[in-house]
């Protein structure tokens, strides 16, 4: 895959402001591939509850086998007001994570030089950290069902999956990372060992096996309680904080937060041996649909987390280098519609700045 610099990117805009930020996401791509001589062929796909209103189709029957070609996915929002919740977010989301065994989620935290965090006093040298989350198990994975549904002794059950197979590979990625990222060489298990005595036990056990085989990185663990108390009050503890999936949902809002906002939160749901997707974490904020006033740094993030999972590292430095140009010298504000710029002209800011450089 990816010959000569020549890649095939499946693109999901999706919902709400998905298409917006997404638009901008390809702008820069447009941008960096000129630089770097890189050949894009892009295949839009139109997925989504603008789709499912009109035709009832979450994901038509040959869509996933489709996408399983492509290099890459890059995706804008799953989430339409009129579709009841749940819908698109398992019906698409989840069940194009799991189809295409996107076991990782990989969310990194960086405030930015130039960015207002909520923190008091945190510097952008204090907010460097990445959470891997698993992406494939837990609470997500849809295990569990109803008794006596809608009497008064209704009974709920939802179980969290975890196989040694799937913790394993979740936890190596992690040991892998922080090696690759060499910067604290920590890694924090963040779990519930107190509570969740069989799942985390799991967890716990395999983690510290698996330490073995990477003596140069420092273990830790956290309760997921603790991680979000430390996360707001030291977080320059943190290198690399792995998880399950449901914690790791969880704690990425917070991390989004203490970087600046969803403006500039992105995520990669990775397959090491298949096709991975990127995606801003934000939701399709359905209340700014159309107004060209959302900030699509968190797509343009995505787009180069997409580019450095593709070994295309001077592209994804390109990249990273134009946002770093933007949110420095540009943009007022990540917040939306306080940017001082509109969606298109962030767009064109990054492009330009990759141009220029
Ligand atoms: C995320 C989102 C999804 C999740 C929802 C939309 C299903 O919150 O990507 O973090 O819970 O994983
Ligand atoms: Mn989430």
């Amino acid at each position: 895959m990816g010959a000569n610099g020549h890649y095939r990117i499946a693109v999901i805009p999706g919902d709400g402001t998905g298409p917006e930020a997404v638009r901008e996401a390809l702008k820069a791509l447009g941008a960096v591939a000129a630089r770097e001589n890189l050949k894009l062929e892009e295949v839009h796909y139109d997925l989504g509850g603008d789709r499912y209103l009109r035709t009832n189709e979450v994901l038509p029957p040959g869509v996933v086998d489709e996408l399983r070609q492509f290099d890459a996915i890059l995706l804008g929002a799953i989430g339409h007001p009129e579709v009841k919740p749940g819908i698109l977010e398992k019906g698409l989301l989840l069940e194009l994570r799991f189809q295409l065994d996107q076991y990782i989620n990989l969310r990194p935290v960086i405030l930015y030089p130039g960015v207002d965090t909520p923190l008091k006093d945190k510097k952008p040298e204090d907010i460097d950290f990445v959470v891997v989350r698993e992406n494939t198990e837990g609470l997500y994975s849809g295990s569990g069902g109803f008794l006596r549904k809608g009497t008064p002794h209704e009974v709920a059950v939802q179980e969290s999956v975890n196989t040694r197979m799937g913790v394993e590979r979740c936890i190596r990625f992690a040991f892998d990372c922080c090696r690759r990222r060499d910067k604290r060489k920590k890694l924090t298990l963040c779990g519930k060992t107190n509570v969740l005595t069989y799942a985390f036990d799991l967890w716990e056990r395999t983690f510290y096996e698996v330490a073995k085989d990477y003596p140069d990185i420092e273990t830790d663990y956290a309760h997921v309680d603790a991680t979000c108390m430390w996360m707001v009050k030291n977080p320059e503890w943190f290198d690399v904080i792995v998880t399950d999936n449901m914690f790791g949902d969880i704690i990425t809002d917070l991390g989004a937060m203490i970087q600046g906002g969803m403006g500039i939160a992105a995520g990669g749901n990775l397959n090491p041996a298949g096709v991975s997707m990127f995606e801003p974490i934000g939701g399709s904020a359905p209340k700014y649909t159309g107004m060209n006033v959302i900030n699509p740094l968190a797509a343009i993030a995505a787009m180069q987390m997409m580019l450095e999972h593709l070994g295309e590292n001077a592209a994804g430095a390109r990249v990273e280098k134009a946002i770093r140009k933007v949110v420095v010298e540009d943009i007022k504000s990540l917040s939306a519609g306080k940017m001082g710029y509109s969606t298109s002209e962030v767009g064109d800011l990054v492009a330009n700045h990759i141009a220029g450089q």
